[in-house]
């Protein structure tokens, strides 16, 4: 068989950036980035080792259903759930796939063993442990009822403490990313982590929006990729149409780190984009810290003043559709969508990107 450098150049029509690769290439093609990610795919039980990051709010029965139908991976955002919510919301999704598909809990939500059980009733296969280092009675009850742990490692040291902690899958994520964020930018955290810890799957998340940057991923080492900016967008995302609109609007530059004002009032750092209540949070703390200095606040009532502020912001963005008030949570990455697009769509882009780099690379190998 020849080589896929001389298929390339025997096809006088090849055109590496456009749609005319002959089908044996591109099956060429595949393969290859189905050996890149087996471990991801294998781990997740899907064709293409992509998660859709859970998103609040946005990551539900729909957009989860639908980013599993096309191959990937889907993961309901339990965030402030009850347990009965869960429930329903799990049930729902599996209604409208047979795919599989997880459940992320937020770890410091006041009833986590009872969302475990919820998960475990329903046997999801996996669920992703978010927000700081995961107690280890719930990846034990996990584990136990049979369900696969991913956890998030901000740091190489937690990185090995979550897989002694049995751990089966870990995301690293870049301060690239919407939401919530560590201050470690992806390219950062993967050459501090991606070569030592080989133990479990690691999957890459933060400023992922192509296919051919996920591949360099997975050439350095990641099982696969976790994208949630993308999604947000996607037309089955349930997210109000103005928030959508913000995003095809916004430059990367317009994903911004909430500010902090005074290193005695932390802020959790949340990337979202800029707009009314981002400034207004700024003259917010001012003033609380004006306060404070007056002796008007405790230094307790200050800080959970500021904390308040964005209580509901998120939904208001992405139900509400109030982008200059809520908090449109986006990663850097919002740069790069141009268009609300099926989800099936954005899939296939990616496979494509990843494909056409792949060929490219084997076409300037020398001979
Ligand atoms: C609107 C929005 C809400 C999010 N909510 C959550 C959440 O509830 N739990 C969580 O673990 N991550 C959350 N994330 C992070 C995503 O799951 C994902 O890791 C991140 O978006 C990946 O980076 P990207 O935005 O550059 O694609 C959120 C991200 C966005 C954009």
């Amino acid at each position: 068989m020849p080589s896929i450098r001389r298929m390339v150049s025997m096809l006088s029509e090849t055109e590496h950036q456009g749609v005319q690769v002959s089908a044996a290439l591109r099956g060429e093609a595949r393969a290859e980035l189905n050996r890149l990610w087996a471990r991801g795919t294998e781990f997740l039980g899907t064709e293409v080792a992509v998660l859709g990051g859970a998103m609040s709010w946005v990551s539900e029965r729909t957009l989860v259903s639908a980013i599993s139908n096309a191959g990937a991976f889907g993961v309901i955002a339990c965030g402030a759930m009850e347990p009965a919510r869960l429930d329903e919301e799990i049930r729902a999704t599996r209604a409208l796939t047979d795919r599989p598909f997880g459940v992320n809990l937020i770890t410091m939500h006041p009833q986590l063993d009872e969302l475990v059980q919820v998960c475990l009733r329903h046997k999801v296969g996996h669920v992703v442990l978010a927000g700081g280092i995961p107690p280890s009675t719930a990846i034990r009850a996990l584990k136990d009822g049979g369900a696969r742990v991913i956890a998030f490692a901000p740091a190489l040291v937690l990185a090995k403490r979550l897989v002694k902690m049995g751990v089966d899958a870990l995301v690293i994520e870049g301060a690239e990313a919407g939401g919530h964020i560590g201050p470690v930018s992806l390219t950062v955290l993967m050459q501090e982590i991606l070569p030592h810890v080989t133990a479990v799957p690691v999957f890459v998340a933060g400023g992922l929006s192509r296919g051919d940057a996920i591949l360099s991923c997975l050439e350095q080492g990641a099982a696969g990729a976790q994208l949630g900016t993308r999604f947000a967008a996607a037309a089955e995302s349930i997210a109000h149409e103005n928030f959508k609109k913000a995003f095809v609007r916004a430059a990367a530059r317009d994903a911004v780190t909430s500010p902090q004002l005074d290193p005695r009032f932390p802020v959790i750092p949340v990337r979202a984009l800029e707009n009314e209540g981002s400034h207004r949070f700024v003259a917010h703390q001012a003033e609380v810290i004006r306060r404070f200095h007056a002796g008007e606040l405790t230094k307790e009532a200050a800080q959970l003043d500021i904390e308040h502020f964005w209580a509901g912001a998120l939904r208001r963005a992405v139900i509400d559709g109030d982008v200059e008030n809520g908090s449109v949570m986006a990663g850097q990455s919002v740069g790069m969508v141009r268009a609300v697009e099926p989800v099936q769509q954005i899939i296939d882009d990616l496979l494509e990107q990843a494909e056409q780099a792949i060929l490219r690379r084997k076409d300037a190998r020398p001979s």
